[in-house]
């Protein structure tokens, strides 16, 4: 990286040209709607510290399940990916919010935090659309903390009105309507 691009505050890799990062705090955050090869296989790498699947199970699972209208919001440290989480329209008016996630190295630093305000930037520019998330109830108070709310809405696929939609209970939102249904039909794959 040059200094000029360092003290801009934009930091084009040399392996990723195509791609800004803008630096907050130590980190370059970037989002991005299309996936490289690499950049799959970086995100991969840093899923499988905590979801037990390999590389190539990874990679399948991402090529089979990522759509054009997905977004990526990656933070670096350096070269290294250290921080990730992937925004899927849903229907007319969901943005998800999955895989969220930040190297074991560097967690408790405040970093997730940095992570889920990017994702909350994207949410907060789309008027008629809110933010879902289904998480496990130790992390309620990492996504409260993030300024998400606990949501009862029971979530069913939307061809498959039985079907509960998320694997978890804990589903939050955020800037959703006041009166979301209590049943919460929702097309496409879960996210
Ligand atoms: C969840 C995760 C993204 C949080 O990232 P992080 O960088 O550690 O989070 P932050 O440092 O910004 O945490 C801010 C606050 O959220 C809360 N918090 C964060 N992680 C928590 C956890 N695992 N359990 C309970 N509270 C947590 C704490 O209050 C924390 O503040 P503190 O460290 O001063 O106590 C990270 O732990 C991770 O990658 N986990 C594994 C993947 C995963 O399970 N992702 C969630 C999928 S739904």
């Amino acid at each position: 990286m040059s200094t000029q691009q360092r003290d801009s505050g934009f930091h084009a890799l040399e392996t990723e040209k195509s791609v800004a990062y803008v630096k907050r705090g130590k980190e370059y955050i970037a989002v991005v709607a299309t996936l490289s090869d690499k950049l799959m296989a970086e995100i991969a790498t840093l899923k499988m510290a905590y979801w037990p699947y390999d590389l190539s199970s990874q990679m399948r699972w991402m090529r089979d399940n990522l759509r054009d209208s997905d977004q990526h919001v990656l933070m670096r440290r350096g070269n290294d990916l250290i921080g990730y989480a992937r925004l899927t329209l849903r229907d007319s008016k969901i943005i998800g919010v999955s895989t969220v996630c930040v190297s074991p190295t560097f967690v408790r630093q405040g970093l997730g935090t940095i992570v889920m305000a990017v994702a909350n930037e994207r949410i907060d520019a789309e008027q008629n659309r809110f933010g879902l998330l289904c998480c496990r109830a130790d992390l309620l108070p990492f996504y409260e903390g993030c300024g998400w709310q606990r949501t009862s809405c029971d979530c069913f696929y939307a061809d498959r009105p039985t079907e509960m939609y998320f694997r978890d209970s804990c589903i939050m939102s955020r800037n959703a309507p006041n009166r979301l249904p209590k049943s919460l039909l929702i097309e496409g794959p879960t996210f």
